[in-house]
């Protein structure tokens, strides 16, 4: 897949997972599914971890899109220091959201563990947000350049 559409797969994913994540809090699910990595019943869970599973489950297709990308922005030839940058600091963000995540819920969702998650989790943002937008301008000059 073009660098630019990967970067904006996981731009739109990972906001689908801090709606989600918003929701879990919201609604106070966020101790409903209570092992680590997976919930009681394994990969298919009953319908009361439901909510909590998805977060979890797109956490993991997050981790997975960010760090593709960072791949990606690293073996195109036309990337440049700050793509390489955005896409690699997202990347280790993304690791440290999901250990976070885990302490979350070990320490029973102490309000400064959920409130560094949710401070991450707008630090990941940023960063992937920028990658798209540098991913879509190496895709630009590399048209003009041809032009
Ligand atoms: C890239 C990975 C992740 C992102 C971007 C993310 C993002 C978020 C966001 C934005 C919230 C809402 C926070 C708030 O409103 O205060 C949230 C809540 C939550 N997240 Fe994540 N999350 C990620 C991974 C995980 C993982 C792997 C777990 C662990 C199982 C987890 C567990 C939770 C829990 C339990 C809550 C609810 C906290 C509460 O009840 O207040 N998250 N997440």
């Amino acid at each position: 897949m073009a660098i630019q559409y990967l970067a904006l797969t996981t731009l739109i994913v990972l906001y689908s997972l801090m709606f989600v994540g918003g929701y879990v809090s919201a609604a106070g699910l966020g101790l409903t599914c209570p092992d680590w990595p997976l919930c009681p019943g394994g990969l298919m869970p009953s319908d009361e971890y439901l909510i909590e599973w998805i977060h979890r489950l797109v956490a993991v297709t997050t981790g997975s899109l960010v760090i593709a990308t960072m791949i990606a922005s690293w073996i195109n030839k036309s990337a440049d220091k700050k793509i390489k940058f955005t896409s690699t600091f997202g990347a280790a963000l993304v690791i440290t959201q999901i250990t976070l995540g885990a302490l979350v819920i070990d320490l029973k969702l102490h309000a400064v563990l959920v409130a560094i998650h949710l401070g991450v989790g707008i630090l990941l943002f940023a960063m992937v947000l920028l990658t798209a937008l540098f991913a879509f301008r190496i895709t630009r000059n590399t048209i003009q350049a041809k032009v």
